[in-house]
């Protein structure tokens, strides 16, 4: 069974964004954290940058991605309808109607029955890239957390979940701290039956 990993940046005070969706200058785009993100998770790219850094690496983690409508269109207004050809790409919205590329699956149906749907596959792993109401949407189906956890304060912004979630514990499998401040924590996701 495939499982969902939430793997996505965040400050200390786990916010992925400001509030109105920007987060440039919050998160470190250059350092040691960026060369293993490249090595480690190359698929996670989006293909105008891969193309432009020569980055050529095969999927190591995952081979498809979800996106809520308000992630996916951060790329769209720059014109970007195809951020990742590499991985099969999930857009969840009820407002678009139709997917502007036809790389791009639209999934305005129940996301956690697409999700279990998805999961049946012996692939590899589903990347849930965002944002923070498609993630509380999905937080019964999230197997595991990648944070990578930036060293600054936002105070206000788009949460980690913005949406209701349960308490929940966590068991940490894997940690990096890199000389850029940046911490990448793995965690498995304990859902209580
Ligand atoms: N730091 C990072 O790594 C990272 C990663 C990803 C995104 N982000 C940031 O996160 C921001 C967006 O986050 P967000 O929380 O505002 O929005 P979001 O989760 O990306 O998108 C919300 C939209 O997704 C659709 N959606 C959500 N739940 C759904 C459900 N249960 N069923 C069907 N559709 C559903 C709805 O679209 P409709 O309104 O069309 O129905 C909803 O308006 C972006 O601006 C981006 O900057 C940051």
């Amino acid at each position: 069974m495939r499982k969902l990993i939430y793997f996505v940046a965040c400050t200390i005070d786990r916010f992925i964004a400001r509030e109105d969706g920007s987060f440039d200058y919050a998160f470190l785009m250059e350092g040691e954290h960026i060369t293993d993100q490249i090595e480690s998770f190359p698929e996670t790219i989006p293909a105008p940058m891969r193309e432009a850094a020569g980055i050529t690496g095969s999927n190591q983690w995952f081979d498809a991605v979800l996106m809520g409508r308000r992630t996916y269109e951060v790329g769209l207004k720059a014109g970007l309808t195809n951020p990742y050809p590499h991985l099969k790409q999930y857009v969840f919205s009820h407002s678009l109607g139709v997917s502007p590329d036809a790389a791009v699956e639209l999934v305005s149906g129940d996301p956690l029955e697409k999700v279990r749907e998805l999961k049946q596959g012996s692939e590899k792993a589903i990347w849930l890239c965002g944002g923070g109401e498609l993630a509380a949407a999905l937080f019964p189906e999230i197997d595991e957390l990648i944070l990578k956890v930036h060293p600054v304060l936002l105070g206000t912004g788009i949460p980690l979940f913005a949406g209701v979630i349960k308490q929940t514990a966590l068991e940490l499998t894997d940690h990096r701290i890199y000389n850029t401040g940046v911490m990448r924590l793995h965690y498995r996701v304990r859902h209580s039956p």
